[in-house]
């Protein structure tokens, strides 16, 4: 990175990011008596699933620091738990280690335990907060409506913070540009006025946006050009979602991004369309990670990286109307991570 940025131990310093909601994995990859290994907020995290359900804790036995990722999970007569790979340390689901094998007559000090962290499962995506939540889990109702295909695309990893990404996703007046012929067009790029409101789902909602237009060359399939209209909802600091309407067809994105250290970031999706269920999934994944792809390159470029609070940096014109609300909140809601 940049000059620019402070010391990296500091980025990730931010108290709310311990009480933010992240997507880090889908529950598909996390069976039944497997482990997975991730990364979020500099911390290596172990998620695994037994009987008594899913876990996600910080991947480190107490004794030696050894991976309890590398482990096994094992059915146990008093339910199931987590074997530490290098001594053999059982963890049961509480985080607390039930049995030492070099000392079988040892209860274990009450100090073995694992680094618990609340773990949630929504929409197919296994959600985390590293301490206590703000809020419930994001929100997606469209994903749970009559007549809508769900579908999970990513994790898109970009060397770029958190509060660049989301409002990259904000953004309307790049969609017919950086994914013209797609998205938009540039020859059709102009945006009118929107509305910007306050969000509706409870204190923490950031801004929302409803109805900007924008012209597509081909919203459903059929080659035809039309106008479709966005709806935009800030969710937390690093989830944004929209909801695209062209007629009765709908389809929308839940976005959240992982800090996954000083550097980089994931974001997740959640996807749900209640038309065109005759294209194949991969197919239309494949068509977001073209998106993302394209918008990767701009957003990686962005300088400074942190997302600059003060209205006087950067230009705003009216068509950045959401940006500004986007910024604004931040630093209403004090955030400190990405931003400057
Ligand atoms: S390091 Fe885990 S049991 Fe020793
Ligand atoms: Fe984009």
């Amino acid at each position: 990175m940049t000059a620019n940025l402070l010391d990296p131990s500091l980025i990730l310093d931010d108290p709310r990011l311990l009480t933010e909601w992240f997507a880090v994995g889908w529950s598909r990859e996390v069976e039944q008596g497997r482990t997975v290994s991730r990364r979020a907020l500099s911390r290596d995290l172990v998620l695994w699933r037994s009987a008594s359900g899913l876990h996600c804790w910080l991947d480190l036995c107490i004794h030696r620091g050894a991976k309890l990722s590398l482990g096994t999970v094992k059915a146990g007569v008093d339910g199931d738990c987590l074997e530490c790979p290098y001594h053999g340390w059982k963890y049961a689901g509480s985080g607390l280690c039930v049995a030492i094998p070099a000392h079988p007559g040892l209860m274990p000090p009450g100090k073995a335990r694992a680094q618990v962290y609340a773990v949630r499962e929504r929409y197919g995506v296994i959600w985390v907060c590293f301490g206590e939540p703000a809020g419930g889990l994001p929100e997606f109702p469209i994903a749970e409506a009559e007549g809508f295909r769900v579908m999970l695309a990513g994790p898109y990893r970009f060397r770029a913070l958190g509060p660049r990404l989301i409002e990259n996703l904000l953004d309307v007046a790049h969609l017919g540009i950086v994914h013209s012929g797609l998205l938009g067009d540039p020859l059709r790029s102009e945006i009118e006025d929107y509305e910007v409101t306050k969000g509706t789902r409870g204190p923490h909602s950031g801004p929302e946006a409803n109805d900007i237009r924008i012209w597509q060359p081909d919203p459903d399939g059929t080659g035809q050009g039309a106008y479709v209209s966005y709806h935009y909802e800030v969710q937390g600091p690093l989830t944004a979602g929209f909801v695209k309407h062209h007629g009765a067809q709908q389809f929308g994105i839940l976005a959240q991004v992982v800090p996954v250290d000083a550097e980089h970031s994931e974001m997740r999706m959640v996807m749900a369309m209640n038309y065109g269920h005759e294209i194949p999934e991969a197919e239309l994944i494949a068509f977001q990670d073209f998106v993302a792809g394209q918008d990767k390159a701009i957003v990686e470029s962005q300088r400074p990286e942190l997302l600059p609070l003060d209205l006087q940096a950067e230009l705003h014109l009216r068509s950045d109307r959401m940006a500004i609300a986007y910024r604004k909140w931040l630093r209403q809601i004090g955030f400190t991570y990405g931003v400057a």
